[in-house]
């Protein structure tokens, strides 16, 4: 059993953990046990670590004192780290998530520069000579993290509002970048035929700032609408890096975590382009949203303000009672006005009347994957009653009453049959079809692509106007009167 020792075993147990942690979290009922493994798999990480021997061990052999101090400040950085990270977890709300997560990935980013720069520093210190695939770990690790880290700030900044979320399209930007990335490549060269450590510091600093510049650049040139993606993309760039860290250090359970991270990442980001249509390549391009795309205002081809219907708590309580079939189409103003709890209460009451209630949830609905499966598993609705669009999408032309609640783009007849829009050829809930279709938001504003939507002048929708949570209130109210 010669190189076999526990602190090696309990890592691929934790790397175990983690992998069906991310099996656990794909669907509903398994998600909380998923949530616990991922838990679990990084306690015993981290312990395993904490007691190896090897915190401090790059290369040779490190004295008790240095390990013992070295514990020490590990356990330092957890307590200030995981105490930070209770405090934000606790203060963030859903809708927020997004920017949480893109400052996260910034943190990964940054690590990766640093443990890279501190390698290149170390053999110099302790007169070790090092491999040219050791080099390579590096100057693509610090690669990675750094634009890594640049494009997840900028992509913080535009979801939090910091930064304008309009794309900025520089003439001759994608000539810049490859430009860049060709002097990347040049610096690389000079790199790796630089025999001292000191003399390899110049290139790798050079190749650092212009990648900062790469990252920054990038993600300002995508627009507000495709920040979602680009945060995903952003998730698996900094899971590349962690595992770019893992081959430095080495260690082989951050090898696994960070390319599962980063395949599990880069497949998240490919079904949220194909859930808007989007090519990879088309959001990573950027220049998205920066012709407006239609005008939002609600006007006819003759400049005439289009008519739509208007309707109120107690008529889309009635509509809801005289039907037989109700679809609840949750969006992004659902998660805003928090009013999933007082929805739940509406389909039970109807559930107790014979009235057949379901959710209808697309894929891109809100700001993240599994948004609206998140807030409703909050407010205790069943799961079988929530369903994916391929589920539903047929159900519209035989159901009463649709309840489109904060939701816009995803309801959006023009993606299917306006090639001048920008999001044509993005599928959507169908709900249209339904007998009554009644919307509830503010006002006859947008959606976050800024694309007007027809659906709201049909004869057949009526605009239920004001906060979500307040209608919802309404209706739950007159059901129960
Ligand atoms: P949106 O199209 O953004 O529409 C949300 C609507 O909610 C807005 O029109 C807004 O209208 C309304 N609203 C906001 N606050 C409200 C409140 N307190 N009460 C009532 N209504 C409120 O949302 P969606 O339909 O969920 O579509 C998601 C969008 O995000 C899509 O464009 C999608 O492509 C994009 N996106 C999502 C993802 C993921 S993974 N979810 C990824 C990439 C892109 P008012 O201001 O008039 O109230």
């Amino acid at each position: 059993m010669t190189g076999i020792s526990i602190p090696l075993v309990a890592w691929l147990v934790a790397a175990i953990c983690f992998i069906f942690s991310l099996g656990g979290l794909a669907q509903h009922e398994t998600a909380r046990r998923g949530n616990w493994l991922g838990i679990i798999g990084m306690t015993i990480a981290i312990v395993a670590t904490l007691v190896s021997g090897k915190i401090g061990v790059i290369h040779g052999d490190i004295t008790h004192a240095i390990q013992v101090g070295g514990s020490v400040l590990l356990v330092i950085a957890l307590l200030i780290g995981g105490g930070i990270g209770v405090v934000l977890a606790k203060k963030v709300e859903m809708t927020q998530m997004p920017q949480l997560v893109a400052i996260l990935h910034s943190f990964v980013g940054l690590a990766a520069v640093c443990v890279g720069l501190s390698n290149q520093l170390l053999p110099h210190v302790e007169g070790h000579t090092i491999s040219l695939i050791h080099n390579i770990e590096i100057y693509i690790g610090i690669f990675i993290g750094a634009l890594t880290f640049t494009g997840s700030v900028v992509a913080w900044g535009k979801l939090d509002g910091k930064i304008n979320s309009k794309p900025l399209t520089l003439p001759g930007r994608h000539w810049i970048n490859l430009g860049m990335i060709i002097v990347c490549i040049l610096l690389a060269w000079w790199y790796l035929s630089t025999t001292t450590q000191w003399g390899g510091m110049i290139p790798l600093i050079l190749m650092t700032l212009i990648a900062f510049v790469i990252g920054a650049h990038l993600v300002m040139a995508i627009g507000g609408a495709d920040m979602p993606v680009v945060v995903s993309m952003l998730n698996s760039y900094s899971g590349w890096a962690a595992a770019a860290i893992g081959f430095m250090i080495p260690n082989d359970l951050l090898i696994i975590t960070g390319a599962l991270v980063g395949s599990s990442g880069a497949i998240l980001s490919y079904i949220m382009c194909a859930a808007m249509n989007r090519s990879f390549l088309s959001v990573i391009l950027g220049g998205f949203g920066s012709d407006g795309g239609a005008p939002a205002a609600a006007a006819n081809d003759d400049g005439v303000q289009k008519d739509y219907n208007t309707t109120s708590a107690e008529e889309t309580a009635q509509w809801m009672l005289d039907s037989k079939e109700v679809i609840v189409i949750p969006g992004y103003g659902m998660a805003v006005a928090q009013a999933q709890h007082p929805i739940r209460e509406i389909v039970e009451l109807l559930k107790e009347k014979g009235i057949r209630t379901r959710f209808a949830i697309h894929p891109v609905a809100g700001r993240l994957p599994g948004h609206m499966n998140v807030l409703l598993a909050e407010a205790k609705v069943p799961y079988d009653i929530v369903l994916e669009m391929e589920e539903i999408n047929e159900d519209f032309e035989a159901t009463g009453t649709v309840v489109v609640i904060g939701a816009n783009d995803i309801v959006n007849p023009g993606a299917l049959d306006d090639p001048s829009s920008p999001i044509y050829g993005m599928p959507v809930l169908e709900c249209w079809k339904a007998e009554h279709v009644v919307v509830m938001k503010r006002s006859m504003g947008t959606g976050y692509s800024g694309v007007d939507n027809p659906l709201f002048y049909n004869e057949n929708s009526a605009m239920l106007f004001g906060d979500a949570k307040a209608s919802v209130d309404a209706i739950l109210q007159t059901l129960r009167s």
